[in-house]
C-alpha cells in the first residue's frame, strides 16, 4: 500500500480542473492514496457548470475500518513523541500549506462554487494560519499540581484519547477540518476525517500534503455518504471521540450514536445569527459590515450569516437602500474568475431548499423581495447554480425565514425601537452560535452583548472564526469549542490524576 505512486504532484498545480482528476476514486490511509475497497465511486460536480470534474471514492464501514485500525495502532507512537516535536511537524505541516495557498484556492473553489479571490484563496491562507497557531501549543499540554497532603505528590497530565473522527461539511471544508485536526494532532490523537460529499478533493489533497511530514497513518481522510460511511466512523469501537460540523439533526444521530459507546462529542450546528444595528452606529462601516455578516461571498453558506438584521426605526429606509446598493454592487461569476464576488450554491439540493425559502418569503402578506446584483451571462456559466441575493422586508418572527436557518444568500431586515424588545427577539430563537452589535454607544452595545444567548457577539465587526479565539454555539448550536488552546485541552485531551505518597 505505502508503495503505490502518488498521482499527485509534489508541487503546488496550477490547473484545478487536472489537480481535481488527479485525486479522483481515492482516500487516504496509511499514508497512501487507496481506492475504497469496494471499488464504487461518486461525482463530484463543479456547481458552476454542472460538469463532473471528478469522482470520489465511496467509503463505507470497510474503508472506515482500516483507516481507524491501522489509526490507533500509530496513534500511541504518536502519543510518545514528545508534544513540541510533534507541534513542530504540524508547524512544518502550515509552511507547506502556505505554500499551496493558491493551488488549494483554486480547488476549493472548482468543487464548492465559491469564488477564489472573495472567499476560496482566503479560506486557504487561513488554514496555513491554523496549523501554523496549534503547531505552536505542543508546550501547552501541561497539567498541576494539586495540593493534596504533606508528603503527598498530587499531579494532573494531560492525555490524548486514541484515535478521533472528525466529520465535517462542505460550506468551509478545510478550515473546519483543519479547526479539529490540527488541535487533535499536537495533543496526541491519530485522525480519521470523513469529507463532506459535495466537497471531498481539497481536503483529500491536504490530508496527502501533510502526510509528507507526518508519519503515516496518524492522519487519514475517508470520503462517502453520511449513513455509509459517517455513521460507521461513529460506531467504531477504536474511535474515542467524535467532532462534528454539520446540521443539528445530523448532530443529534452523532450524539446519540457517541452515547451508545460514551464517548465525548463536539458538535458545530446551526445558527440564525442576529445583527443589530442603532441609530448612531458609524453608517458606512456598518453597511460593510452587514454584507461581511451575512457571508454573500459564500452565497450565505455560513452558520454564523446574519440572516437577521435589526435596524433602529430612524435609520432603517435608508440602511435597506445602503445595503441594496453595496449588494447589487457585488458580481456574481466564474468561481475561478478573480473579479468575482458571489459564486454558486454547492448543490442542487440546497437550491432548492433556498429557492423554497425564498418563494415562500415571496408569497408572504405584506413581505417585499429585493432581489440584487446580476446573474452572469457567461454561456458557459448556464447551468450553474448561480441564485441572487434576496434582501427582504416586511417579514416578522412568525415567518419560517426568520426562524430557520436557510444557509443561502438570503437576509431579513426588520425595523426595532426599543432595545429590550430588539433583545427579546434576537434570543427569541432555538440557536445561538453568533450574534453582532452595530452602535457607537458602548454602554449599550456592552449591555446587550451579556444578555444575549450566543457563542460569540461581536460590537462593530463580525469576522470569521480566528485562531486563538473559543468559537461554539448555545442551544441548538452545538456543544463545546473550537479554535483555541482551551478547546484542544478540554476537547482532544483528558486529565489524569496521578499521586504519589512519600510518607
Ligand atoms: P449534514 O449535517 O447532513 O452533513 C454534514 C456532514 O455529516 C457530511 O460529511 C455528511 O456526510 C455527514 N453525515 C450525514 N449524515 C450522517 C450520519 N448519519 N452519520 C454520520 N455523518 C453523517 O448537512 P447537509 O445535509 O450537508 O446540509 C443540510 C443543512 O445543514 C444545511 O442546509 C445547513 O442548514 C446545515 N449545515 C450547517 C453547517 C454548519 O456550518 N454548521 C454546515 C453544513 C450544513
Ligand atoms: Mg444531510
Amino acid at each position: 500500500m505505502l508503495d503505490r505512486p502518488h498521482p499527485t504532484p509534489a508541487t503546488p498545480s496550477a490547473d484545478p480542473f487536472a489537480l481535481a482528476k488527479a485525486l479522483s476514486g481515492l482516500h487516504f490511509i496509511g499514508g497512501a492514496y487507496v481506492p475504497a475497497r469496494s471499488g464504487k465511486t461518486f461525482a463530484v460536480v463543479n456547481p458552476a457548470t454542472g460538469i463532473e470534474v471528478a469522482r470520489a471514492a465511496e467509503g463505507d464501514a470497510a474503508d472506515v475500518d482500516a483507516a481507524v485500525t491501522n489509526a490507533a495502532k500509530a496513534q500511541k507512537e504518536w502519543a510518545k513523541m514528545p508534544a513540541r516535536k510533534r507541534g513542530a511537524l504540524v508547524h512544518q505541516c502550515a509552511a507547506l500549506l502556505q505554500e499551496h495557498v493558491d493551488e488549494l484556492g483554486r480547488l476549493i473553489a472548482l468543487e464548492t462554487g465559491k469564488a477564489l479571490r472573495t472567499e476560496s484563496r482566503v479560506e486557504a491562507n487561513v488554514v496555513a494560519d491554523v496549523f501554523e497557531f496549534f503547531g505552536g501549543l505542543g508546550s501547552e499540554l501541561k497539567g498541576e499540581s494539586v495540593p493534596f497532603a504533606p508528603n503527598v505528590l498530587s499531579v494532573t497530565v494531560r492525555e490524548p484519547l486514541g484515535v478521533v473522527g472528525a466529520i465535517i461539511p462542505w460550506n468551509v471544508p478545510m478550515l473546519l477540518m483543519a479547526l479539529k485536526v490540527a488541535p487533535a494532532l499536537v495533543a496526541g490523537n491519530a485522525v480519521v476525517v470523513k469529507s463532506a460529499e459535495e466537497a471531498p478533493l481539497a481536503v483529500l489533497r491536504i490530508c496527502e500534503i501533510m502526510n509528507r511530514v507526518l508519519p503515516p497513518d496518524v492522519f487519514n481522510m475517508v470520503s462517502g455518504f453520511g449513513p455509509e460511511c459517517g455513521a460507521p466512523l461513529v460506531a467504531h469501537p477504536l474511535v474515542k471521540k467524535v467532532t462534528f460540523t454539520g446540521s443539528v439533526e445530523t448532530g443529534k444521530i452523532i450524539y446519540r450514536a457517541a452515547a451508545e459507546k460514551l464517548i465525548p462529542v463536539t458538535l458545530e450546528l446551526g445558527g440564525k445569527s442576529p445583527m443589530i444595528v442603532f441609530a448612531d452606529c458609524d453608517f458606512d462601516k456598518t453597511v460593510s459590515g452587514a454584507l461581511t455578516s451575512m457571508r454573500f461571498t459564500r452565497q450565505g453558506q455560513s452558520c454564523t450569516a446574519a440572516s437577521r438584521i435589526y435596524v433602529e426605526r430612524p435609520i432603517f429606509d435608508r440602511f435597506v437602500t445602503a445595503m441594496k446598493d453595496a449588494v447589487n454592487g457585488m458580481v456574481m461569476g466564474d468561481p475561478l474568475d478573480e473579479k468575482t464576488d458571489i459564486g454558486t450554491i454547492i448543490s442542487q439540493g440546497q437550491f432548492d431548499k433556498v429557492k423554497g425559502f425564498i418563494a415562500e418569503g415571496a408569497a408572504t402578506a405584506g413581505a417585499t423581495a429585493h432581489v440584487c446584483s446580476r446573474m452572469p451571462e457567461d454561456p458557459a456559466l448556464k447551468k450553474g447554480l448561480f441564485l441572487q441575493p434576496v434582501i427582504f422586508t416586511g417579514l416578522t418572527r412568525e415567518s419560517r425565514l426568520v426562524q430557520e436557518e436557510i444557509f443561502g444568500p438570503v437576509t431579513v431586515i426588520q425595523p426595532f425601537d426599543d432595545p429590550e424588545a430588539v433583545l427579546a427577539e434576537a434570543n427569541d430563537s432555538d440557536y445561538g452560535l453568533a450574534a453582532s452589535l452595530w452602535t457607537n454607544n458602548l454602554k449599550v452595545g456592552l449591555d446587550l452583548a451579556h444578555r444575549l444567548e450566543a457563542g460569540l457577539v461581536q460590537i462593530n465587526q463580525n469576522l470569521v472564526v480566528q485562531a486563538n479565539l473559543s468559537y461554539g454555539g448555545v442551544k441548538q448550536s452545538g456543544l463545546g469549542k473550537e479554535a483555541s488552546l482551551e478547546a484542544m485541552l478540554e476537547h482532544f485531551t483528558h486529565k489524569k490524576t496521578i499521586m504519589v505518597n512519600m510518607r
